[in-house]
C-alpha cells in the first residue's frame, strides 16, 4: 500500500477590490455594503481603507492628516502614504488574501497616481517614476478589480459637509483641487486597454501592469442612489469569485 500523503489544500487566494475617487463619493458607504454582500454570499472578507490599517500606519496617518507645520512637500507625502501602504501591504493585505479572504479597500495605489500625481502637479516623467515606486512599496501587488466613484467634485464636497465631521488639511482642499484630482482618476482610467464593457456602468477597462497582471477597471457614477451603486458594485465583483 502507497504510504498516506497528507495533503492539506491551500485555500484559493482571496480577491483584492479596492474603492476609488475623490473625497465624498462613497467609498466608505460602498466598501461597508461590499463587505456585507460578500459575507452573506459566503465569502470570508476583510475591509481596511488607507492610510492607516495598521498601527503604524495610523501614526502615518495622523501625521499626513495634520502635518506639524504647514503641508507636506508633494514628494514628502508621498513618501509617508507608501510607508503606510507597505506595512497594510505586508502585515494585513497579503495574509488575508493567502488566507482566502477577500480583502475590501477603501484606497490604493491609484489614488497615490491621481493626487499626488495629479493634484500635486508632478510632471509626467515624475508620474512615471511614482508608477516605479507604487510597484516598489506594494511588492507589486495589483488590485483584481477597482471599482472607481466618479462625479463632479463640487457635489462631492457638499455631501463630506453634510457628513459633518471635522475637516481634515485634505479635505480643505477645496472643488477645484479636487476637479483636478477626480480628472487625474479619470485619465488613469481611460488610459486603461478596454476591456469588455458591461453596458450599464460609464467603463469597464482592463488594465496590464508593470508585473503582467491584469487589473479590471470600473468606472461607475457616484451620482446616484446608494442602493443603484450597490447593485452596479455586485454586477462587477461577482464573475471574480
Ligand atoms: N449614493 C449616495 N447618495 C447620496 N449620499 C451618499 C451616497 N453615498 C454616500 N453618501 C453620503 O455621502 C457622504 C460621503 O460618503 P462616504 O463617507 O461613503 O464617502 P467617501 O468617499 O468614503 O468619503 P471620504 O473620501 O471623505 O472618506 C456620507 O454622508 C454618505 O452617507
Ligand atoms: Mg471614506
Amino acid at each position: 500500500m502507497p504510504p498516506q500523503t497528507q495533503t492539506r489544500r491551500r485555500p484559493r487566494r482571496g480577491r483584492l477590490i479596492v474603492f476609488e475617487g475623490i473625497d465624498g463619493t462613497g467609498k466608505t458607504t460602498q466598501a461597508k455594503f461590499l463587505e456585507r454582500d460578500l459575507r452573506r454570499a459566503g465569502h470570508p472578507c476583510i475591509r481596511s481603507h488607507e492610510p492607516g490599517g495598521t498601527k503604524r500606519g495610523a501614526v502615518l496617518r495622523d501625521l499626513l492628516l495634520h502635518p506639524p507645520r504647514g503641508r507636506w512637500r508633494t514628494k514628502s507625502e508621498t513618501f509617508l502614504f507608501l510607508a503606510d501602504r507597505h506595512e497594510h501591504v505586508q502585515s494585513v493585505i497579503l495574509p488575508a488574501l493567502e488566507r482566502g479572504q477577500h480583502v475590501v479597500l477603501d484606497r490604493f495605489t491609484h489614488s497615490t497616481l491621481a493626487f499626488q500625481g495629479y493634484g500635486g502637479d508632478l510632471t509626467l516623467r515624475e508620474r512615471g517614476e511614482l508608477s516605479l515606486i507604487l510597484k516598489f512599496a506594494t511588492d507589486g501587488l495589483v488590485p483584481d478589480l477597482v471599482i472607481l466613484l466618479d462625479m463632479p467634485a463640487r457635489d462631492a464636497l457638499a455631501r463630506v459637509r453634510r457628513r459633518g465631521d471635522a475637516r481634515t488639511d485634505f479635505e480643505k482642499r477645496g472643488a477645484p483641487r479636487n476637479e483636478k484630482i477626480r480628472r487625474g482618476f479619470l485619465s488613469i482610467a481611460r488610459g486603461q486597454k478596454k476591456g469588455q464593457g458591461r453596458g450599464q456602468n460609464r467603463g469597464q477597462n482592463s488594465r496590464q501592469s508593470g508585473s503582467g497582471e491584469k487589473t479590471r477597471f470600473v468606472v461607475l457614477d457616484a451620482d446616484q442612489d446608494e442602493k443603484v451603486i450597490r447593485a452596479r458594485v455586485w454586477e462587477a465583483v461577482a464573475p471574480l469569485l
